[in-house]
């Protein structure tokens, strides 16, 4: 059963700048922390790196053919801070700026609006070498980045990304170092989401000065529910709940930062970087929310085991997430299950009285994908994946929600951080060693709902 999504709902797909690139060393590009953590001996699975990745870099075009095959309305891409701006710092690098151009006006060309994400987690390696997220001048300089960025490509980029998940940017990279920069810190996992909130509020502001940008954020959200009724589980739902959506949907969408986390993080920060007055900056009205989700989170308490709580990070919150052994997960342990994203989208619309209008900026699964004898790629599950997680975002908008527009992760196949290549999340399959792009059958399924779609609406 397909339910009907809202008129001119936007359909896309969506891609990162490190994910696909490859061309690291190309064009000025100086290395960013996603180079450094990558070439690092036991960071990623099977030591991958994103030297070469899609070789998007030099594909591009048959890559922008493949979106206009898909009939997408929409495709959202990241800029590489180290192609614009080499070493975080000084002028912009006008051939990092001239590959970006060309592919936005192809875009424009076949009618697909850009969708562009300023920071998809490649920091240049200088700014992390200057402290990184934890400073306060890495905001100030990712909004002179940002100015960057919009003076060459505003003309034509109306929809404007600040950050990408910035939860997984502070807590992943600072807190339990499973991505780039790889620190274990808690005090420093912290500052870094509150600088990240902080440049994500001064971006805004630079585009602003544009009277015709619409600018939105993207933030990875899970719907959160105990796993029993105990009081501790209740609990450890309030904290999970906490760490991994109000630390940047209360500064952003209420301007303010939530007293659960000053409560529970005074052991290991005294919040010296927090300034009262950044609140209105961080929470500047939005044109959009992205939202990425892809599973929902079941929580349960966990007793210490450790008494020293200058040890613990900011994500050892004495939580975890319970998975159904009988429930269905994909090949990254994801559990799959649709009607979580229709209760995030409810539980936003309640919470934060200040929506603006919500976009799904990711949404998909990675699956095993295998090239049949025939050459075919064949992906029943992530249709069925798409399929009702488009169900969900519909049954969310009868519900009320303002919600224009879904962009599935990803097209491509590409480098899934930490886990390698192992995981395929595309749309199409890329054949590595021959860089060779196979429409899956979700591509066909994907394009065939958008076309139904827009014969209804
Ligand atoms: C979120 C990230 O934005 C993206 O880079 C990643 O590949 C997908 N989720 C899948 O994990």
């Amino acid at each position: 059963m397909t339910y009907p999504l809202p008129d001119r709902f936007i359909f896309g797909a969506a891609t990162a700048s490190y994910q696909i690139e490859g061309a690291v060393a190309a064009d000025g590009r100086t290395p960013s922390i996603w180079d450094t953590f990558s070439h690092t001996a036991g960071r990623t699975f099977h030591g991958d790196t994103g030297d070469i990745a899609c070789d998007h870099y030099h594909r591009w075009r048959e890559d922008v053919a493949l979106l206009d095959q898909l009939g997408v309305d929409a495709y959202r891409f990241s800029l590489a801070w180290p192609r614009i701006q080499p070493d975080g710092s000084g002028d912009g690098n006008a051939a990092g700026l001239d590959f970006y151009d060309q592919l936005v006006d192809e875009l424009l060309d076949r009618g697909i609006a850009p969708f562009v994400t300023l920071y998809h987690w490649d920091l240049p390696q200088a700014i992390e070498d200057a402290g990184g997220w934890r400073t306060r001048s890495t905001a100030e300089r990712f909004a002179q980045y940002t100015q960057i960025a919009h003076d060459r490509l505003g003309d034509r980029v109306k929809d404007w990304i600040t950050l990408n998940e910035p939860w997984c940017s502070s807590m992943l990279g600072y807190s339990t170092g499973r991505h780039a920069p790889g620190a274990c810190e808690g005090d420093g996992a912290l500052a870094a989401a509150y600088h990240l909130a902080l440049g994500h509020g001064l971006a805004t502001q630079v585009l602003r000065a544009d009277p015709t940008a619409r600018v939105g954020v993207t933030l990875n959200l899970q719907p959160v529910q105990p796993a029993s009724d105990s009081p501790q589980d209740v609990h450890a739902a309030d904290l999970a709940l906490m760490n991994s959506n109000l630390l940047f949907t209360d500064p952003i969408l209420a301007g303010r930062y939530p007293t659960l986390a000053r409560e529970t993080y005074s052991a290991i920060s005294d919040f010296s970087w927090l300034r009262e007055e950044d609140l209105a900056v961080i929470s500047a009205p939005l044109d959009f929310l992205g939202v990425n989700n892809y599973f929902p989170s079941r929580v349960a308490a966990v007793e210490y085991d450790e008494a020293d709580p200058a040890r613990r990070t900011a994500t050892d919150l004495g939580t975890h997430d319970v998975i159904d052994p009988r429930g269905e997960t994909t090949q990254m342990g994801w559990p799959v299950e649709a009607d979580g994203l229709r209760r995030l989208l409810v539980w936003l619309r309640d919470s934060y009285p200040t929506l603006p209008p919500v976009y799904i900026t990711e949404n998909g699964r990675a699956c095993d994908d295998v090239i049949a004898p025939d050459g075919s790629v064949d992906d029943p599950d992530r249709v069925r994946y798409l399929q009702e997680h488009l169900d969900a975002v519909a049954a969310a908008s009868r519900e009320g929600v303002d919600v224009r527009g879904y962009f599935c992760w990803s097209l491509l196949d590409n480098f899934e951080w930490a886990e390698g290549y192992q995981m395929r999340f595309g749309l199409v399959y890329v054949d590595y060693p021959t860089q060779r792009r196979i429409p899956k059958t979700s591509f066909g399924w994907y394009r065939d709902r958008i076309l139904a779609e827009r014969a209804a609406s």
